[in-house]
C-alpha cells in the first residue's frame, strides 16, 4: 500500500505524541506550509501529517522581501483560516518577528492569542539559549512548541545572506547545544533549515524529538516545504534543497491566457454555460 494511500486511511488526528512515536518506528513526518481555507483542505485530505501556517506568508501571500513586516493579527488570519480546513493534520502556527524577543511575557500573550484566537494545534518559533525564558513561559501554559534552528528567516539582517548556517565549527557546536536545550526544557519538535546534511542527522540520531529538515539533508526525521516552492508557483526561488513536484505557474498562466482569449473572442459562454 502506497504511503499517501495509508495516511488517508488513517483518519486520527495527528498529535505531537504521534510524532514521537513516528520517530521511534522510523516513519518520516511529512510537513507543508498553507496559509489559506482551500489549500489547506487539499493538502490535509492529501495526507499530510503536518501543515504549518508559517511567516513565510510574509513572501509568498504578502509579497514582501522578508518574513519580518508580517504581523500577530495577519499571522492569526491565516491560522484561523487554515482551522477551518483542517480535520487530520497537527496544525503548526509560527510566532511572527517581534512578537516574543522582547520578554517571557510578551511571548506568552502572543502564543495565547494564536492558540485562542486560531484553535491550532501549536506554535513554531526561531532560536536556542537566547529566548529560553520565552520558550518556557509558554511551555508553562500548555502550549506545546516547535523549535527552529538553523537559517531562521526573521534573523536575516544579521545575517545578511540566506545562505548555508552552521559550516564552521562555532556555529555548529552552538546549533547541537541549542538542540539540546529545546529538547530539554520540552519542545515536541524541531525544525532545522539550510545546515549540512551530517551535522542535522547528528542532531537527529542524538536528539528524542523528532527533527524536521528543510535544506537539511535525509538524515532528520521529517520533511518541511514551502507549499509555493514545491507546487511551482514561485518561479523565482530555485535552491538545491528544492524539489518541484508540480509546476502550477505555468498551468496558471496557461488556464488564464486561454479564458481571456476565450472571452475576447465571444468563446466563453457558449450556449450551454448560460440560463
Ligand atoms: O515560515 C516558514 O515557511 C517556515 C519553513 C521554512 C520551515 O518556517
Amino acid at each position: 500500500m502506497s504511503v499517501a494511500k495509508r495516511d488517508l486511511e488513517d483518519n486520527r488526528k495527528v498529535t505531537t505524541h504521534r510524532l514521537i512515536e513516528m520517530k521511534q518506528r522510523g516513519e518520516k513526518i511529512s510537513m507543508l506550509t498553507a496559509y489559506d481555507y482551500s489549500m489547506a483542505q487539499l493538502i490535509d485530505q492529501a495526507g499530510m501529517d503536518v501543515i504549518l501556517v508559517g511567516d513565510s506568508a510574509s513572501n509568498v501571500m504578502a509579497g514582501n522581501v522578508t518574513t519580518l513586516p508580517i504581523t500577530l493579527d495577519q499571522m492569526i488570519y491565516h491560522g484561523k483560516s487554515v482551522m477551518k480546513a483542517v480535520k487530520r493534520a497537527l496544525v503548526v502556527v509560527d510566532l511572527p518577528f517581534g512578537t516574543y524577543q522582547g520578554n517571557s511575557k510578551e511571548a506568552l500573550s502572543s502564543a495565547i492569542r494564536v492558540m485562542k484566537e486560531t484553535h491550532a494545534d501549536c506554535i513554531k518559533l526561531e532560536g536556542g539559549s537566547e529566548i529560553r525564558e520565552s520558550i518556557e513561559r509558554i511551555l508553562c501554559a500548555g502550549i506545546p512548541v516547535m523549535g527552529h534552528l538553523g537559517l531562521t528567516p526573521q534573523s536575516i539582517n544579521k545575517f545578511g545572506t540566506y545562505t548555508v548556517r552552521a559550516r564552521e565549527e562555532a556555529e555548529a557546536k552552538k546549533l547541537v547545544e541549542d538542540a539540546h536545550l529545546l529538547e530539554e526544557i520540552g519542545c515536541f519538535a524541531i525544525v532545522l533549515e539550510k545546515i549540512p546534511a551530517s551535522l542535522a542527522a547528528r542532531v537527529a540520531s542524538e536528539l528524542t524529538i523528532p527533527i524536521i529538515g528543510i535544506g537539511a539533508g535525509g538524515g532528520v526525521d521529517g520533511q518541511v516545504l514551502v507549499m509555493h516552492d514545491m507546487l511551482g508557483i514561485n518561479k523565482g526561488f530555485s535552491p538545491r534543497f528544492l524539489r518541484r513536484y508540480a509546476n502550477l505557474a505555468e498551468d496558471i498562466t496557461h488556464a488564464v491566457q486561454a479564458y481571456i482569449e476565450d472571452v475576447k473572442t465571444q468563446d466563453f459562454p457558449n450556449e450551454k454555460e448560460q440560463y
